[in-house]
């Protein structure tokens, strides 16, 4: 949440702050801004996306080779120009933009307002970097590091900052407490940002920032201490991604680019787990923890939003085959609930970015309680794949669009591996039965090819219910978390209400809703719950609902029952989720674009929540 990018060295700071803006504004679009040292500190700022500080900017002078810059999403104070980052201090000797939330703010703020400092926002950023100007006037000895490192010693929360100080022109400091930073390597220039996307323009040589660490960046020094004073030897890491991930290519938007992107990136995930002669699953980063996994007591995944239904599907995947009791879980919920955890417990969070502050913030108190702590994430290098025990990339490369898509199906394709390789392993399959579903994964990219190519039939089907005001959609089993996948899609990129129902409890309730205005979507691909299934398309028709069904080819007994149908190719139940979404996916592109939707930029969401 939040994007902050810096720029030191010889160039011109503001192409490469505004291009970093750009490739960051998945994590926020409320406002942006931008500072820039030219002999002083210029601050140009405004509400709304990128695009509109370019304008606001367009007649004004921003030379400066160095800067930092900002891209919002609000959370103390709504998203205006006085609210935009970046922040000065009331003297003006400090410049700071923030990715996370002080929590301590408003007492940090009464202290500071009795030592007459004034407010301009409504900001807990603004309160920061007053924090770190009063002391930096306090104390005589106080240079603008010390001055930073005194003030985030007094805060209580998550910040990532890069901080200007109009008196110690030729450094940039930055800090990193919850939220993640990253600065990148080049030659007599340093690039600073929240995540690798806006630095690999330039290089791929960058430092992960740690929290607690604080960076004092000069266009030839990197020094890299505690908040307490204490040096850090850094790591050099490379970035292994292309410009060509970050843009759109032909696609009109990245949420279309991402879904076709599947059959490879499923084929990314599982390719090097799976042994050349298809007969062996091996998932090289569990391995010094896989005995734990093996002999684990319970195993609960947590996550959020589109991860939390990939756990889900993990859970009856992990039970069904490898007969291992598994929770799923909230990860807000898990955080603060006080859960019974012993070390015989393994608990596994599911995150693309890496860095979401529930999931995050879950996990620690695990290993505080002795669990065994596993990551499934997207990110290289991000803070969840860095503080687990063992884990495994999903592959699935930059995922821009803020609707996750591909990184869900690589989620799904990891959580089928390790049921499959944990069911192996604990001798509840066969040799055959294993051999086989090794296949079936195998197959599953060319399978969503099929189905992508169907795109003009989604297209079209979309067009009809696009006006509709609220949406259900029903699954069974492993199809339960792609049903609610469905209509999570649906209404964030589309804003169409839509619930996501266990079918066997629709008439529990939501049966109420069904008439002839409800789209109701019904995943009724063929196994061992068809029947049931059958049964619950029978009762929404009885009550006149529009069905939409996903349906197994060659099911021609739905046909005449349903309204609309979306055919994916025959596969084996364990596989199915990673088809059944992707009919989905398209479903709700279609119609959030004919709705008039950013799709890319969801109204109020950001790709990365890194805060509670
Ligand atoms: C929905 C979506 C979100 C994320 C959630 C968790 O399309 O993308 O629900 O899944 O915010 O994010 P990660 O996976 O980064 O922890």
């Amino acid at each position: 949440m939040c994007g902050i990018v810096g720029y030191i060295g010889d160039k011109n700071a503001y192409p490469i702050l505004i291009q970093g803006l750009q490739r960051l504004e998945y994590r926020g679009y409320d406002s942006a801004g931008v500072a820039i040292y030219n002999g002083s500190l210029t601050v140009h700022k405004c509400k709304g996306r990128v695009a509109d500080l370019e304008r606001h900017i367009a007649d004004k002078d921003i030379s400066g080779c160095i800067g930092i810059g900002h891209t919002r999403w609000a959370t103390h104070g709504e998203p205006n120009d006085r609210n935009a980052h970046p922040h000065t201090s009331m003297n003006g000797n400090f410049v700071l933009v923030h990715n996370g939330i002080i929590e301590n703010y408003a007492e940090l703020k009464a202290d500071l307002k009795k030592n007459g400092i004034t407010f301009q926002s409504d900001t807990d950023t603004e309160v920061l970097v007053n924090l770190i100007e009063y002391f930096y006037q306090k104390g005589e000895e106080v240079n603008a590091e010390i001055a930073v490192r005194l003030a985030l010693s007094k805060v209580v929360g998550a910040y990532g900052i890069a901080v200007i100080c109009k008196n110690e022109k030729d450094q940039i400091i930055v800090a990193r407490k919850g939220s993640p930073l990253v600065i990148g390597i080049g030659h007599g220039e340093y690039f600073i940002a929240s995540d690798a996307t806006p630095i690999v323009s330039y290089t791929n040589s960058v430092i992960y920032l740690n929290d607690n660490d604080v960076a004092i960046i000069t266009k030839d020094s990197l020094t890299l201490k505690t908040v307490e004073n204490t040096p850090v030897a850094f790591k050099i890491t490379k970035v292994d991604m292309t410009i060509g991930d970050l843009e759109k290519g032909d696609f009109e938007h990245f949420m279309l680019k991402e879904i076709f992107e599947q059959p490879k990136t499923i084929e990314d995930t599982f390719r090097g787990r799976i042994s050349p002669d298809r007969t062996e699953i091996v998932l090289g980063g569990l391995m010094d923890v896989f005995p734990k996994l093996v002999n684990a007591r319970r195993i609960i995944i947590i996550g959020c939003g589109t991860s939390w239904h990939a756990a889900l599907v993990g859970e009856y995947l992990i039970e069904e085959y490898a007969r291992i009791p598994v929770e799923v879980e909230y990860a807000s919920e898990f955080r603060y609930r006080n859960p019974i955890l012993s070390a015989e417990d393994v608990v596994i969070a599911i995150s693309q970015s890496g860095e979401t502050a529930d999931t995050l913030a879950a996990l620690r108190m695990a290993k505080e309680n002795g669990a065994t702590i596993l990551g499934i994430c997207n990110v290289v290098g991000s803070s969840i794949a860095r503080e687990t025990d063992g884990g495994v990339y999903t592959h699935a490369g930059v995922e821009i669009g803020v609707a996750s898509t591909k990184a869900f199906t690589a989620q799904v394709t990891v959580m089928t591996l390790l049921a499959l390789k944990l069911a192996k392993e604990r001798g509840k399959i066969s040799s055959e039965v294993y051999l086989n579903l090794i296949q079936e994964l195998s197959e599953i990219p060319g399978k969503v090819k099929s189905i992508l190519v169907k795109h003009p039939h989604i297209k079209s089907v979309a067009a009809k219910y696009k006006d509709a005001s609220n949406a259900l959609y029903l699954g069974r089993g492993c199809l339960f978390p792609v049903a609610l996948e469905g209509a999570l899609k649906l209404k964030e990129i589309s804003y169409m209400h839509a619930e996501g129902y266990a079918a066997g409890e629709m008439k529990h309730g939501p049966i109420a809703l069904v008439d002839d205005n409800l789209p109701v979507v019904v995943v009724a691909a063929k196994d061992h719950y068809y029947e049931k299934i059958v049964s619950n398309i029978q009762e929404v028709k009885a009550r006149k609902g529009n069905i939409i069904a996903v349906v197994t080819e060659g099911d021609d007994g739905l046909k005449g029952m349903v309204n609309d149908l979306f055919e994916i190719p025959k596969s084996h139940p364990v596989v199915t989720p990673l088809l059944a979404i992707i009919p989905l996916q398209l479903f709700s592109y279609y119609i959030a674009v004919m709705r008039g939707c950013d799709v890319d930029q969801p109204r109020n969401l950001a790709k990365s929540v890194t805060v509670e």
